[in-house]
């Protein structure tokens, strides 16, 4: 028997404003046109977009073309598709929700129990009453807002695991890379400890052989006359004896800075005067930088000062001194800028050039061990591993950067201490 509408009064509010949120569509599926009419009509006046359908069919098509939530008010007695089958239709389809208010004027428990089983939200018990209709329309655009909120908060939560998961790969990497560090610093440390014994033997018989060469040229000249070979001798031992004390400065040297990568310093930190670690610096690669156009020292008259070991500190600028100076080799004019000062609580140290600078793919291996430009028998690549590590462990940072103008630009962050240079 189909149910009768009863309009009653207009109301002057609804328990909840539904204009505070963004009002869904809603779908009025009612065989009955005069009916149906009016409550489009009334359902629009409240700001609803509202979509109108006669039969079971048709009311089954427009819900299946749904792409957002909505409201679905539904005849139970809808012609072709009741509202019991439309709900349980929409139920388990995977789409987004329908808030299903099902219009009847039967009251049977064991009838609403069957609807609310099938996937019905709400009753509209006729003859209806407007206020209740409006009231049912904003607990639906209620739910959906919540239930859209749900979802972008499940969506932030999905892109915050993935985040998660990338920077958990990354961390691992990161430590397996550690792991790998460790284990070279470990191999290291017996390496270079076999390859120093052999070192010191090839170097004391390689300063035996310049120590009695002399001798042995004259006793060689001497037959030279007679035996080309001797000749030949005489002539090429001397740069062979050189090349190889050169190859013996050059092995142990890289054994040096392979032993300071590895080691856990043992050195105390102490106050240190920046000036000075770049003054006793300058003195050291006096060498390299005689060839430079200019070097520029602007050296901060506050005299900051840091916790370090002075040597090892002056390792680094040496380091960064020199791979400037390398850089700028050649270039009509090259000029070296170090510069020192506060900024804030930290002690900074830059070191620039007008050099070529540091290509773009190249800023972030320049740490790693073994990274490097230079021709064989220039660079090992463990300047700026060693580097960071060191300032590293004096509880600072080091960083790289090409200047806008052209050139590198390396700088040395300290934490600042104060008190006497020493202690
Ligand atoms: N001032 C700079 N300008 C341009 N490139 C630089 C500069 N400083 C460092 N680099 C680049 O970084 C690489 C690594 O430097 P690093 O000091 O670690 O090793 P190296 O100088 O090549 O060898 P080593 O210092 O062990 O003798 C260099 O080979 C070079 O490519
Ligand atoms: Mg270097």
């Amino acid at each position: 028997m189909p149910d009768t509408p009863s309009y009653g009064n207009s109301p002057q509010s609804a328990t909840e404003s539904p204009h505070q949120l963004k009002p869904p569509k809603v779908i009025v599926a009612d065989g009955r046109a005069d009916f149906r009419t009016l409550m489009v009509r009334l359902i629009r006046g409240w700001d609803y977009e509202v979509l109108e359908c006669a039969d079971g069919i048709a009311a089954s098509e427009l819900l299946a073309a749904r792409t957002s939530p909505c409201i679905a008010l539904i005849d139970w007695l809808l012609p072709d598709c009741d509202g019991l089958c439309l709900c349980r239709k929409v139920q388990d389809d995977g789409k987004p929700l329908v808030y299903a208010i099902i219009v009847t004027s039967r009251t049977a428990r064991s009838d609403l129990l069957e609807n609310l089983d099938a996937g019905a939200n709400a009753f509209l018990k006729m003859p209806f009453d407007t206020l209740e209709l409006r009231t049912h329309l904003a607990v639906g655009t209620r739910l959906i807002a919540y239930q859209q909120r749900l979802e972008e908060r499940n969506e932030e939560m999905r892109r915050f695991a993935s985040n998660m998961e990338e920077l958990a790969s990354a961390r691992a990497d990161q430590l397996v890379h550690a792991e790998r560090m460790v284990t070279i610093g470990t191999l290291t440390a017996g390496i270079t400890h076999e390859i120093n014994n052999a070192m010191g033997v090839i170097s004391t018989n390689a300063q035996l052989l310049a120590h009695l060469w002399p001798r042995a040229q004259t006793w060689l000249s001497r037959h030279a006359a007679d035996d080309p070979q001797a000749g030949m001798l005489a002539n090429e031992m001397p740069p062979a004896i050189e090349s190889i004390r050169k190859g013996v400065v050059r092995v142990t040297n890289i054994v040096k800075g392979l032993r300071e990568f590895s080691r856990a310093s043992s050195d105390q930190p102490r106050i240190c005067s920046v000036n000075e670690v770049v003054e006793e610096t300058l003195g050291l690669a006096m060498g390299a930088t005689k060839r430079l156009t200019r070097v520029d020292l602007q050296l901060d008259a506050r005299n900051p000062k840091a916790a370090a070991v002075q040597q090892q500190l002056v390792q680094v600028v040496l380091n960064l001194v020199v791979n400037a100076c390398h850089a700028m080799e050649g270039q009509p004019e090259s000029v070296l800028v170090l510069r020192t000062g506060i900024e804030g609580s930290h002690v900074m140290l830059r070191v620039e050039d007008t050099g070529p600078g540091i290509p773009d793919a190249d800023l972030g291996k320049i740490w790693d061990a073994f990274f490097t430009t230079k021709e064989c028998g220039k660079g090992t690549g463990l300047g700026l591993a060693i580097s960071r590590e060191l300032v590293q462990r004096m509880g600072g940072s080091i960083f790289a950067t090409n200047r806008d103008e052209g050139g590198a630009c390396f700088v040395i962050s300290l934490p600042q201490a104060n008190g006497e240079p020493g202690t």
